[in-house]
């Protein structure tokens, strides 16, 4: 922040030490207005990702090949449903209002993450999302267990639990069916020639494309850059890849020893940029499924609220 000594107020100060101190920022406790929207729109595209991400695995629920990969795709899917309650319940701690969130989303006026607007095919592809997508999620996700932001990172401390399980429980089905007939090995490699560039795009644009990311980190709402979480996602994903026994559909991706990491090929960027402003596959589809089921969720709605006026009515008949 550069303001001068005689402007920096207490509240300001008391902010930035407990920023510097790595300590957690609170509901109640003072801070920028920069801070508290940065945090909104994060937060509730994140907990947009998680019920929009619901959609292309709930399609398959009704037709998994077996009743044990029903049970656990059902277990799965309900767990994003839980983690979308999380943080709309941690966006409500920073003012925002959840009705508000969902008309954004259900509007256009907030994102959601890319990934979910890519088709599901064949059900290799649920191997393949609980593998990358929930992947790169962890990614993304573990450092945000340190997100200066209290509830938000309590959040995340809980989620990135059950998303260790999503990728296992992926990677499992893939095993499998590597393990099966011809068949079901062409469906793994299409599955993951498909999924395997829009993965690598989750983690946003290159660094020097990110316009939010210098000031995210120095607030430390975010504690890795793009580049250095795709990096770390390449590098995590090839060896899995390798004991699957796939390839990825990158020629230049190969070892480089000086840097000690993977050197991999560059995204199409400009298909990122298309499928984030609506022009992905899915993207129409998935968002009039979502007003559908808000809309058709609104006598639940009304019922409840109409249960508490008449609790609340009836106590304070009795005091
Ligand atoms: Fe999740
Ligand atoms: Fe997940």
């Amino acid at each position: 922040m550069a303001s001068s000594a005689a402007e920096v107020t207490t509240p300001e100060r008391v902010f930035e030490e407990t920023i510097e101190r790595d300590q957690r920022i609170e509901p109640r406790d003072w801070m920028p207005e920069g801070y508290r929207k940065t945090l909104v729109r994060q937060v509730a595209q994140h907990a947009h990702s998680e019920i929009i991400g619901m959609q292309p695995e709930g399609a398959w629920i009704a037709r998994a090949p077996s009743l044990r990969r029903k049970a656990i795709l059902l277990a799965k899917v309900q767990d994003e449903a839980g983690h979308g309650l999380y943080l709309y319940s941690a966006a409500e701690t920073l003012g925002a209002d959840r009705a508000d969130l969902t008309a954004k989303l259900i509007s256009g006026r907030q994102k959601y993450s890319s990934i979910f607007n890519y088709p599901t095919l064949n059900f290799a592809d649920i191997g393949v999302i609980g593998w990358l997508v929930d992947g790169a999620a962890i990614c993304n996700q573990v450092p945000l267990c340190r997100s200066s932001y209290g509830p938000y990172a309590r959040a995340m401390v809980r989620i990135c639990k059950e998303e260790s399980f999503h990728q296992r429980q992926g990677y499992e089905l893939l095993l499998t069916m590597m393990r099966g007939t011809e068949a079901q090995r062409d469906m793994v490699r299409d599955a993951v020639d498909r999924w395997w560039w829009p993965s690598l795009m989750m983690f946003g644009p290159p660094d020097g494309d990110s316009p939010n990311t210098r000031q995210s980190m120095a607030w430390k709402v975010k504690r890795h850059t793009n580049d250095e979480l795709r990096q770390k996602f390449v590098d995590m994903t090839v060896p899995q890849a390798d004991a699957l026994g796939v390839s990825l559909p990158d020629p230049e991706l190969r070892w480089n020893a000086d840097r000690g990491a993977h050197d991999f090929g560059e995204p199409d960027w400009a298909e990122l940029k298309r499928v984030i402003s609506g022009d992905g596959a899915c993207n129409a589809e998935r968002v009039e499924r979502r007003r559908t089921a808000h809309e058709q969720g609104e006598w639940v709605r009304e019922a409840a609220a109409a249960h508490a006026a008449k609790r609340a009515a009836r106590q304070e008949a009795t005091a």
